[in-house]
Order: C-alpha cells, then structure tokens, then sequence
C-alpha cells in the first residue's frame, strides 16, 4: 500500500492545473451505453475510479480506448458490440457510482444486473430512490443475492419526485429516461453542473432534456440516440483542494483550468475566512494574506457548500483564530479525518452531525490514516502546515479521485513523496464518496 510522505512548511507558489471533473466523467462514460455508435469523451482524469468504470463496461462487452497525455485524456466508448448487461460485486463494492449503468442498461437492453453497493465509509448510502424512480418509469425491480434485477421492454415515461436531492439519482434517472417512451417530469433533481454536464452530452446524442441544472427536469423520450463528441468540465473539488492548499500553507498560487462559476460557496466563505481570492476567467488567483479568521459552514445540495470540500474546509479551519462549527448534512459519518487532524494537534469536538474546531492550534507532523477520498486530501493539506514529517498511510483513497496529486503539488513547491510497501499485499478497497 503506498503512502505519502510530507513536509510541511513551504508555501504554495506557481501554477496549478486542473484536470477534468471524475464526478462528471463517470456518468458520461455510462450514457455511452444509450447508443450503438461511438462517444468521445475528452478532459477524462486519469484516475482509479476512471479505470474501474473501463472494467466495468468492458466486462459487459463494450470496446473502450483510453488515451492520455497528447491524446487529450481522450476516451472512445463504442457499446454496439454489449452482450452482457451486469456489474459486478467485485466492481460496485470498490466505486457506488457503478450503480449509475442501472438507468441505460434499462433503457437501452432492457435489462439490468447490478450488484447492491452495501455501506461505505462514509454512510449508508442507500439506492433506494434510484430504484423507486425506475420503477416510476415501468422497470420491474427484484432483489436477490445482493443483486438488483431491473427489467422492462421499454420504459415509459413517468412523474418523478426524489424524496431526497441525489446526485447520482437524478442521473440514473436522466439515462433512463431519455429512451422512455413519453414524457417524464423529474422534481426535486439535483443542481450540481455535472448533472447539467450529463444533460449536454446526452442533448449531442439527440436526447430532448429540459431544465438540467435546475430542480425540475422535463424529459421527451426518443427511439434511439446517437454518438457524440463531449469535452468534460473541470473538476470543482480538485480545483477546491488546491485553492485551501494556497491558502493554508500561506501561498500565492494560480488555481487554471478550472470554472470559477461553479466554485461561487467556496470562494465566498473563503473570502470570509480573510483569504484573498481572485477570479480570472478560467482560473482562481488564491493569495494567503495571513491572520485566518474562523466561519462556520453547512454542506448543502449544491450551490451550497459542498461535502466534498468539507474535510478541507476542516483543516483550513484548524489555522483560523477562533471557534468554527462545520455541519455536515448530506452524509451522516462524514468526520473520520477529524480525529487524524486531532493526533497532529488540531482541537476538534464532534456532536452529533456537528464538529466544533478551535484554532489556531499548530500542527506536528504524525502517522494518519486516509479513510476516505476528501478525508485524504485533508489530511494532505495539514501535513502542508504541521511541523515536521507526516506519513499518510492508504493513499490508494486520494487516487481514485486525485490525478498524479503529488506531481500536482511538488510542482508548486511541495515537498511530497509516495513511497510503497515493500511487501505488497491484496488491499480490498473500501466504496466511498
Ligand atoms: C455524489 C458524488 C459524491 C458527493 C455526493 C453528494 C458522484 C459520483 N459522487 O454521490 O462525490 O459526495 O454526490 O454531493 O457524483 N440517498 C438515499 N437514497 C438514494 C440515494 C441517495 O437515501 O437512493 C442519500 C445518501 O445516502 C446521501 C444523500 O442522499 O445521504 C445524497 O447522496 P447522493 O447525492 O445520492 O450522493 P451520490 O450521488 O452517491
């Protein structure tokens, strides 16, 4: 298992660049299963859950080429060829947004064999509203062996309300129901700009989708979609992470390639955190001024403030002078990078959905553990300001999400390694965010 070894105190200076959005390439990956002709993704991140998701489609007989570097991390995904609709348990239980094959598998094959993603890191995480969504739609639904078995001839469009906002609910929903006979109306959707990046490819394709990116989405049904050249948006969480790595480690760094538009809740609180943060077309100028003052925050459904960023937040806050309460409300055990920050110094009460960080505490460098993808990065991020060496163990976590991170940060001055174990064993990776 690989680990990083850092130390702190250098401040972030130089240039970074983004790559693009893994949260919005997984469900553009999976609309290639809506049409026999080929789709051409570019900006994918080159990293592990990008791999899974090629596993995933390759095992149900789909050609899948992936290229990086000069080939503008360029993906063709040409499913005529698919014999086998199914995922997996050795695939889903590594990455939950497997599930998101579910709704084209349906729509386009009729059938579905998807195993159940079980618990995670993080929380329950339940498919339910996936499932009742299908179900709205005509697929009959049956569970057996940890498998769901979704089936229909064709789906019919239907009236959607989530009982709850979900990400990758409402995008499930969105693949279904593009080939549903009909109309389908969906309340309650999720706002997040990779759901309204789904929807613009899904549109190249021939889909008719109204008001993506708002929480009623209006859906025509058509027969049959076609192939599609897409450009992936920029990945807001990565962007996000490198934006609080200027600022804690008392940098001046120029965050690019990124969409300042989608960073509106980040960049307003970090501002209110005494950070100066500048907004220039494609990218985000982030200065540490010094003397960080502490702000609470909620996670929200976007456009509030993300839980993606909210272990990060977390560390920046351990470096603000007073007493800031993050809320988490999107998943219910989203704190386990709280006590690793506690074992490098940091003053941290956990009540319930509620942590309560007193700072500033300085922070010495330890050996923690990465538990989850975003706890990773934070972890990343004390160690860029804690006296001294800190070794993070399970870095496996930040690759699935992260592209050559420690490249990334060594370029603007980090000093970052990742070493490996010198005997390998078999790591059963945990599902998470
Ligand atoms: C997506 C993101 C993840 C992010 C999360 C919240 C991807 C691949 N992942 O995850 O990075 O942290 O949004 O912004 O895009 N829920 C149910 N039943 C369901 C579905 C969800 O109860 O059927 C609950 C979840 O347990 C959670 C909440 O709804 O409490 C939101 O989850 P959801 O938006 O679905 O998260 P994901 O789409 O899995």
């Amino acid at each position: 298992m690989d680990k990083f070894v850092i130390r702190g105190g250098n401040p972030l200076l130089g240039t970074v660049r983004i790559s693009g959005a893994k949260n919005a390439a997984l469900p553009a990956m999976a609309a290639a299963l809506l049409t026999e002709e080929p789709v051409i993704l570019e900006n994918i991140p080159q990293v592990r859950d990008i791999e899974t998701e090629r596993k995933l489609l390759v095992a149900m007989g789909a050609e899948v080429e992936l290229g990086y570097g000069r080939a503008q991390h360029r993906t063709t995904i040409n499913c005529r060829n698919l014999n086998t609709p199914e995922a997996s348990y050795e695939l889903v239980k590594t990455m939950r947004a497997s599930t998101l094959v579910l709704g084209p598998l349906v729509a386009k094959f009729g059938r579905a064999h998807v195993s159940l993603p079980g618990g995670c890191a993080i929380g329950a995480r339940p498919i339910d509203l996936h499932l009742k969504g299908l179900e709205k739609l005509g697929a009959k639904i049956t569970q057996e062996h940890g498998y769901v078995e979704a089936r229909a001839d064709r789906l019919k469009g239907g009236h959607i309300v989530f009982d709850k906002i979900t990400v990758t609910g409402t995008e499930d929903l969105l693949m279904a129901a593009v080939l549903a006979e009909g109309e389908t109306l969906i309340e309650n959707c999720a706002r997040e700009p990779e759901v309204k990046d789904l929807a613009d490819l899904l549109i190249k394709m021939g889909a008719k989708i109204e008001g993506a990116g708002t929480s009623t989405i209006k859906v025509k049904g058509v027969a049959r979609l076609r192939g599609a050249k897409h450009r992936i948006i920029p990945d807001r969480i990565e962007a996000g992470t490198f934006i609080i790595a200027g600022a804690i480690s008392g940098g001046d760094l120029m965050v690019t390639n990124c969409d300042p538009n989608h960073l509106t809740s980040l960049l307003n609180k970090l501002e209110e955190v005494g950070v100066k943060v500048t907004r220039n077309g494609e990218s985000v100028r982030v200065l540490s001024l010094g003397g960080l003052k502490a702000s609470d925050i909620v996670t929200e459904e976007y456009p509030g403030f993300p839980t993606d960023m909210q272990a990060q937040y977390m560390a920046l806050v351990t470096q603000a002078d007073g007493s800031s309460i993050v809320t988490e409300n999107i998943f219910e055990n989203r704190f386990m990078h709280a006590q690793e920050l506690v074992r490098m110094g940091a003053s941290i009460k956990i009540e319930g959905r509620r942590a309560i960080i007193r700072g500033r505490t300085p922070l010495s460098g330890a050996a923690v553990l990465a538990s989850d993808l975003r706890a990773s990065a934070s972890l990343v991020l004390a160690a860029l300001v804690a006296e001294g060496e800190t070794i993070i163990d399970r870095v496996y976590h930040i690759d699935r999400g992260y592209e050559r991170i420690e490249e990334k940060f060594r370029g603007v001055g980090a000093e970052i390694r990742r070493i490996g174990e010198l005997l390998p064993r078999k790591v059963h990776v945990q599902a998470h965010a």
